[in-house]
C-alpha cells in the first residue's frame, strides 16, 4: 500500500472512533513508525510501505482509537523547548503548565536560585527551568519511583542531570533545607468525585497524578502549608491549580503568611496559577 492511501484509511479509523484530531494523529503515528518528521509525509505521498510498517501503523492507530494518549503511544511529548520521554507512570505535561514556567521565569529571582519542583513527574517544570537558567540548581521530588525514573532519564538525555537532585518523598516532608529560593509545583488538583476523571484518555494517566482528595485541594493545602517553613525570607511559591480553585489557593497562601504576588491565567483564559512570597515588602 502507498503512504497516502494508508494515511487516509488510518485517519478514517480515528474519525470513526471520534478522535478529535484524527488526521493529525494518523500523520504523527505514521511519522513515528517511519522515523521521519511529519513534513516528510507530504513530500513522499506515493512512497510504498512494507507490510511490517503498515501493520505497525495500524496497531498504533488501534491503540489511539482506544483513547490511549498520543504522547504515551509515541513515548514523547514536547514541553517548553524540550522533548520529554513520557509513559503511563507520569502525567503527560500540559500546555497550561508552560504558563506557570513562563511566569516563574519572569520573576526577579537570583541568578543562582535553588528551587524545588514538588510532584515532578516527567521532570517537565524542573527541566524547563534548568534549560533556561544555566546557574540554577533544582531538587525534583515525587512520591512515585516509576515517575522519578522517567524524570532521571529525561534529565540525563537533556544533559541537565548535574544540576538536578532527584528525591523520592511525600511533598516537602523529606526536605531538610529551610532556605529555598523557589518552590514550584503542579500537584494533582482534581476532586476525586469529578466525572472528568472518567474521561477515557485520563484513564491512561496515574490517578495519583490527577486527583487529590474530595475537594481536589489536599495536595495544594499540604504544599502551601509546608512552603512557609522551607522558603527563605524572600522565597517564592508558584503553584498550578484547577480553573475554579484560585480563590481557595489565595486564601491558603494568606493563611500561611504568604503574600500573593500574581494570580495568573492559562492560554485558554482560565485561572491557572498563583505566585506568592514570604517577603512582606512590596516589590
Ligand atoms: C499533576 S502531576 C505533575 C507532573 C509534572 N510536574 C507536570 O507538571 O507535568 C502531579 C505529580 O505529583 C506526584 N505526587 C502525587 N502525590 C505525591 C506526594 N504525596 N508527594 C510527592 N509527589 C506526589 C505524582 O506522582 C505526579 O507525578
Amino acid at each position: 500500500m502507498v503512504l497516502h492511501e494508508l494515511l487516509a484509511l488510518l485517519a478514517g479509523e480515528l474519525r470513526g472512533a471520534k478522535c478529535e484530531n484524527a488526521r493529525l494523529d494518523a500523520e504523527l503515528l505514521m511519522a513515528h513508525v517511519l522515523g521521519v518528521q511529519r513534513g516528510w509525509l507530504y513530500a513522499h505521498r506515493d512512497e510504498s510501505l512494507t507490510k511490517a510498517q503498515a501493520a505497525l501503523a495500524q496497531q498504533l492507530v488501534a491503540r489511539r482509537a482506544n483513547a490511549e494518549p498520543l504522547a504515551q503511544i509515541i513515548g514523547r511529548r514536547e514541553f517548553w523547548s524540550l522533548s520529554l520521554n513520557v509513559n503511563r507512570h507520569v502525567l503527560t505535561p500540559r500546555p497550561e503548565t508552560e504558563c506557570l514556567v513562563e511566569a516563574v521565569l519572569r520573576l526577579p529571582l537570583s541568578e543562582c536560585c535553588e528551587f524545588v519542583d514538588a510532584g515532578t513527574g516527567s521532570g517537565a517544570i524542573a527541566l524547563a527551568l534548568l534549560s533556561e537558567r544555566p546557574a540554577w540548581q533544582g531538587t525534583a521530588i515525587d512520591a512515585d519511583p516509576d515517575a522519578l525514573a522517567v524524570c532521571h532519564e529525561n534529565a540525563q538525555r537533556l544533559k541537565l542531570a548535574k544540576r538536578l537532585h532527584i528525591v523520592r518523598g511525600d511533598w516537602l516532608q523529606s526536605l531538610s533545607l529551610h532556605s529555598i529560593d523557589l518552590i514550584v509545583s503542579n500537584p494533582p488538583y482534581i476532586a476525586a468525585s469529578d466525572p472528568h476523571l472518567q474521561t477515557p484518555e485520563l484513564g491512561f494517566e496515574p490517578l495519583h497524578a490527577l486527583a487529590s482528595g474530595s475537594g481536589g485541594l489536599d495536595a495544594l493545602r499540604e504544599i502551601i502549608a509546608a512552603a512557609s517553613t522551607h522558603l527563605n525570607k524572600n522565597g517564592v511559591l508558584a503553584v498550578e491549580h484547577g480553573y475554579d480553585q484560585q480563590q481557595a489557593v489565595v486564601a491558603l497562601c494568606r493563611k500561611n503568611n504568604l503574600r500573593v504576588l500574581e494570580c495568573g491565567r492559562d492560554l485558554a483564559g482560565q485561572a491557572r496559577y498563583v505566585i506568592a512570597t514570604m517577603s512582606s515588602s512590596a516589590s
